[in-house]
């Protein structure tokens, strides 16, 4: 096993935990000193929670799972717990709650922060299986990124003068094939070895999958540009049953952000308007636009399975990786992943971080969407808690692989799974295709 997690002793991982921590608190800092208390309490969006309702969402989770369970500590504030459970307060009513205002919540996440690294210093991680290899430390250190990339989205809804920045990613450095060809043969999906994998991705298990091609990068502005121009969105042909319905009824004619720019387009990003440009990946476009692409483009989207072959399966060993380069950790030579850029890189920008049968950028720039709804794998247990994943199975919610610009990498992997509603597209979300082998493609 080569996570950096597991193989470290009891004081190298504490010293890794609290990096973490410290690092994931720095970015939720960042998210929330850009803008001033108006804009903290303000719902930008009825799909986004007020960015100080996440802010102390954050510090309430860590006080239930750190504080109060793993640590057995008397509450911080119990009077505010169901005023920050997601599943008692639908995001349209959040801003109408009576929340803490701005100082209080900073002075609560900080005071949670302070007395988990207190009883980080004496825990004992073989206790029981919530705190094994730290895992109940890193499901929040992930909490904490996934809101992160949550106020990211809300930043993106803000209107206003753009309050974010960060250099552009790099440019393309080298050529990608239009499709690779994955060949038959099982491969093995999901973990059971990553400390901090959810459970969603567990159990590690067998799947058995035809030849198929999938897409070298994901789809390009430029590519889906094409799709428009040629009617895509005016033709039901391409649309799904319930794709249509929504198409018609939200009056979808282009990717969200995007505005008629002349005789082209130009996107609005974090408060910036751009000429569109045709060479990254489109993004923030939901489930059934996708679809439509897809259908029109000859094609289909990838299974998830399809997905995370793609991403794992080293045909040299046979084994599946932690990443489509390898086990180590990603770097910024691998992905434009962790809000380092505020979008999606152009194809070609990350050779390096290429599987080995050359997929580019499965890792960062945007959430893929797939074709499969989310379930749990054969032999899933929820572990620690349903309400994470095992309540959002069924066919109502579809997976996106892979993250965004905006993960962070402690909470993106080859096994990763996100899901949304099909119709979402506020977050970071594109996609690629893939195809069935022709048969004398999967015979070679
Ligand atoms: C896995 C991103 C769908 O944001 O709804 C945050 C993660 N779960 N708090 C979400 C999550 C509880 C979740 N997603
Ligand atoms: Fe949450």
């Amino acid at each position: 096993m080569t996570d950096t997690t597991t193989g470290l002793g009891t004081e190298d991982l504490r010293a890794r935990i609290a990096t973490e921590l410290d690092r994931t608190r720095a970015r939720t800092v960042g998210l929330t000193e850009a803008v001033d208390d108006g804009d903290l309490t303000r719902q930008h969006s009825p799909l986004m929670s007020p960015l100080v309702w996440d802010l102390a969402h954050i510090g309430n989770q860590e006080e239930l799972w750190l504080v109060r369970d793993v640590g057995g500590r008397e509450p911080v504030r119990c009077d505010i717990d169901d005023l920050y459970d997601a599943f008692k307060q639908p995001r349209k009513d959040r801003p109408s709650l009576p929340l803490l205002p701005p100082t209080e919540a900073r002075a609560y996440v900080a005071t949670v922060r302070d007395k988990v690294y207190d009883l980080l210093d004496g825990v004992s991680f073989d206790e029981r299986r919530l705190v094994t290899d730290g895992f109940a430390f890193g499901m929040m250190v992930q909490h904490e990124q996934q809101h992160d990339e949550t106020m990211l989205a809300t930043h993106q809804l803000r209107t206003g003068p753009a309050v974010l920045h960060a250099p552009p990613p790099p440019e393309p450095a080298a050529r990608v094939a239009e499709e690779v060809l994955v060949p038959t043969g099982p491969f093995t999906m999901g973990t059971d070895a990553d400390p901090w994998a959810l459970d969603n991705e567990r159990p590690a298990h067998r799947v058995e999958l035809p030849a198929y091609v999938i897409d070298a990068a994901p789809v390009t502005n430029g590519a889906y540009r094409e799709f428009i121009a040629d009617g895509g969105y005016d033709d039901p042909r391409w649309w799904s049953e319930a794709g249509w319905r929504h198409r018609q009824e939200a009056g979808l004619g282009a990717p969200m952000h995007w505005r008629r720019d002349g005789d082209g387009w130009a996107y609005r990003r974090f408060g910036r308007w751009d000429r569109v440009r045709d060479d990254e990946p489109v993004v923030h476009v939901c489930f059934h636009e996708a679809w439509a692409y897809a259908t029109w483009a000859g094609k289909r989207l990838p299974t998830e399975a399809e997905w995370e072959k793609a991403a794992r399966w080293d045909p040299a060993t046979g084994r599946s990786r932690r990443y489509p380069w390898g086990d180590d950790e990603p770097t910024s030579a691998h992905a434009n992943l962790g809000q380092r850029h505020l979008w999606p890189a152009p194809v070609g920008a990350y050779p390096a971080g290429a599987s080995p049968l050359g997929v580019h950028q499965l890792m960062g720039d945007v959430w893929e969407w797939v074709s499969t709804p989310f379930r749990g794998y054969p032999g899933f247990a929820a572990f620690p808690y349903r309400e994470y994943s095992e309540v959002f199975f069924g066919d109502d919610h579809r997976v996106l692989r892979g993250g965004s610009f905006g993960t962070d990498r402690a909470a993106c992997r080859g096994t990763f799974r996100n899901w949304d509603y099909p119709i979402r597209r506020q977050i970071f979300s594109g996609f690629r295709c893939a195809r069935d082998a022709r048969p004398e493609e999967a015979d070679r």
